[in-house]
Order: structure tokens, then C-alpha cells, then sequence
């Protein structure tokens, strides 16, 4: 990655007319309607964008999607990319860097997760307090990091306190159930096994996925506050674990995607 390469990708998407959005959102795993509430949508495909990672076949569909919503202008994400799928860690976090080089000042992210706390349920959303990196490496490992900020990032807080109590306080007034936790983000795949849920939840995890903690190290690296849900699509529960139904949890997010678009679109509003 060089500065070029992102200055590139930028000036393509500025003539385009992606101008000075004030939110980056990434949208996860079967959570895509979202894009429904974007007024004046303009889209770039991803294989369009200079040096965007480049696409398999399941991403063809992926992209950018750039408009307005409650009166604020935002860039969105449908479809992102993941480490299970071949890309490395520059890649999955190099639309990150693109959207702040837009000028979004806050970003939110969302995932579909499995919960390790058993007292949380499918169909439920966790506000994510903190996170276990679990995934064997760091988007900030690369040579020429320095030229990009800190490589030495601080991750006391990574997840910005201010948007989640607002979130919070969103949850109440709309009487939407919001569990608080940690996410732990492996590489996948393949499911967890029945020793490695417990192996989860013993270090403290509350919810398990595929994605996110990559995307916020970068986010904190550029300073960017983020906001960041999982929907839990599915309960990970070893000592009654019953076998993976993908088709459930892509239903299950999309079932509660909406719950989800009213926490974001409420918070966009009061920003
Ligand atoms: N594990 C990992 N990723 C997931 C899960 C899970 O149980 N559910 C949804 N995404």
C-alpha cells in the first residue's frame, strides 16, 4: 500500500462525487438493507476503484454507496472483505482507509457474531465494549507503516465511549434489547468447535465472528471513533452445540438487520 495508491482510489471516487462524507458504515454478514435508507445513492462498484482489493466471484457485488441519511452524508459499505476469503490484512482494511481519506469523521460497524454468553439470544444485538484479537496478525504490521501514523497504536479504549452511550441510550428509548460485550474475532471458515467455544469463552469473549477487530485496529490507527454491533445470529453453547445452519444465520441478520437500522439511523441523527 502506498499513498499514491490510496490518493488514486480517492480522486476516482471524489469524481464520482463522493464529496466529504461524515460517516463510514460496514455493513456485515446478511445485514445489506440498510442501503435502503440512503437517499441520492451513488455507487462504485468495488472493481471499479483503483486499487481496491480485487473481487472473487461472491463479491461481485460489492460496493460503495455514497448519500444522504437523516440529512447527513455517508459512505456505506455493502459487502466487505474477509480474511477467509484469501485477502490479507492490508486489504481487508483498505477500504477503511479510503473512507477516512474521504473525510468520515466517525465510523460504525456491524457484524453477524455467535454468542458465547449464554445469556445473550440469537436475534439479539451486542454493543461492542472491547475485543480479543484471535486472527494471527495485526493490519498494522507492515514496513511502511510509520508513513501512516503510530505503529505502536494504543488500544485502552478502542471503541469510542461517547457513541456508545448514546447507543445505549437510544436502545432504551426505542425499548430495544442491547447486550454489552466483548467480540472475538478468528479467522474462520469453519465454525468453532465444541473446545475452542469454551476455550472463547473462558478468555472472556461474549460473541465470536470472522471480521471487525482487523477494520477497528486500522480505525484507531487513523484516530477515526467507531461504533461497532454485532447481531447475533446463533448460541454457542458447547455442552448443547447442534450443527451449523449457515442459511439460519444470514436469516437471523436479516431478521434483526432492522432493529440494527434504527440504532444507526438514530444515532446519525443526534451526531
Ligand atoms: N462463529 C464464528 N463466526 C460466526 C458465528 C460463530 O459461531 N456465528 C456467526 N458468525
Amino acid at each position: 500500500m502506498t499513498k499514491k495508491q490510496l490518493h488514486e482510489s480517492v480522486a476516482y471516487l471524489r469524481n464520482k462525487g463522493f464529496e466529504a462524507p461524515e460517516v463510514g458504515i460496514v455493513l456485515g454478514t446478511g445485514l445489506g438493507q440498510l442501503v435502503n435508507e440512503i437517499e441520492g445513492a451513488i455507487e462504485a462498484h468495488y472493481n471499479h476503484i483503483p486499487y481496491f482489493p480485487l473481487a472473487t466471484v461472491e463479491f461481485h457485488s460489492g460496493k460503495l454507496i455514497y448519500g444522504s441519511i437523516e440529512g447527513k452524508k455517508v459512505v456505506v459499505m455493502q459487502g466487505r472483505f474477509h480474511l477467509y476469503e484469501g485477502y490479507d490484512f492490508l486489504d481487508i482494511t483498505y477500504p477503511i482507509r479510503i473512507m477516512h481519506q474521504l473525510g468520515i469523521q466517525r465510523l460504525f460497524i456491524s457484524n453477524a457474531a455467535g454468542a458465547i454468553n449464554l445469556s445473550f439470544k440469537k436475534g439479539e444485538i451486542m454493543l461492542i465494549e472491547d475485543h480479543i484479537n484471535l486472527q494471527g496478525g495485526s493490519p498494522l504490521a507492515f514496513k511502511n507503516v510509520a508513513e501512516f501514523g503510530d505503529r505502536f497504536v494504543d488500544m485502552s479504549e478502542p471503541y469510542d465511549p461517547e457513541m456508545r452511550k448514546k447507543i445505549e441510550e437510544i436502545a432504551i428509548d426505542k425499548g430495544i434489547p442491547l447486550q454489552k460485550g466483548v467480540y472475538a474475532s478468528v479467522v474462520g471458515p469453519q465454525l468453532e468447535t465444541k473446545a475452542e467455544y469454551r476455550m472463547l469463552k473462558t478468555i472472556g469473549a461474549d460473541a465470536v465472528g470472522m471480521s471487525t477487530v482487523p477494520e477497528v485496529i486500522v480505525a484507531n490507527h487513523l484516530r477515526l471513533p467507531i461504533v461497532a454491533v454485532s447481531v447475533l445470529t446463533d448460541e454457542c453453547d458447547p455442552d448443547n452445540l447442534e450443527p451449523i445452519n449457515i442459511q439460519e444465520i444470514i436469516e437471523i441478520a436479516g431478521n434483526t438487520e432492522p432493529k440494527m437500522i434504527q440504532l444507526f439511523k438514530e444515532l446519525i441523527k443526534i451526531l
